[in-house]
């Protein structure tokens, strides 16, 4: 499974990629606004850090304006993918730039079905947001299952970029459904790698090593 990293923070961006484990970036227009920054300055120093998908979301809610800004957005670097909201306008616009070979990802997917008309219109990705059903008192990971089963079903190719990831646990589950991608917060990243049991056994290895008084 890919991992995304779902912010504009730079300063995150920067620490994370020297893991050598982020495979791209996703923004929205929220997390532009969180980090204070002009938009395509920080689109295209994100692509300077990062060689893997980086989404920037468009603005306009009519095909034409979506289209315009679509356009704008690609031509920062090679590596921008257009986010498109999951409207007919927005289906149409992806439609449009998968004709052009522009990529494309098709962002505020809630349903099944929302999902299928997206991979139909040649989406690059498809973004279930998990957290926001989970808010709803609604199974989000059951969403990411129905679209893997759609799209194993069709051989589709749009890839299933697992969303609003809340938790360690929401990662874990994505692993488990297939998903092709999590956009994970930076914080949500960094708890991945850490367990009680790890910290104990690491303290434990090293005072044991330290009475053999050997080096390496
Ligand atoms: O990429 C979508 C993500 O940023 C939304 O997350 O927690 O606001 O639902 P959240």
């Amino acid at each position: 499974m890919k991992f995304f990293i779902d912010t504009a923070e730079i300063s995150e961006i920067r620490e994370l990629a020297e893991t050598g484990l982020v495979d791209g970036i996703t923004t929205n227009p929220s997390l532009i606004k969180q980090s204070g920054r002009d938009f395509i300055e920080v689109i295209t120093e994100i692509c300077g850090v990062i060689s893997g998908p980086v989404s920037a979301e468009v603005i306009a809610t009519d095909t034409a304006g979506m289209l315009s800004e679509g356009r704008r957005l690609a031509a920062i670097a090679s590596n921008v993918t257009v986010k498109l909201p999951l409207t007919w306008d927005g289906l149409k616009a992806c439609r449009t730039f998968a004709d052009e070979g522009i990529a494309t990802n098709v962002t505020l997917c809630f349903s099944a079905n929302q999902a299928l008309l997206a991979a139909k219109a040649g989406a690059s990705f498809i973004s279930p947001f998990i957290g926001r059903l989970d808010d709803l008192g609604v199974d989000g990971m059951e969403l990411i299952h129905k679209i893997r089963t759609i799209y194993d079903n069709y051989g589709f190719e749009t890839e299933i970029l697992a969303a609003s990831i809340r938790s360690s646990a929401h990662v874990e589950a994505c692993a488990l459904a297939g998903a092709d991608v999590a956009t994970i917060p930076p914080q949500v990243l960094k708890s991945l790698s850490r367990h009680t049991l790890t910290d104990k056994g690491l303290a434990s290895f090293l005072t044991d090593w330290e009475t053999t008084g050997q080096s390496i």
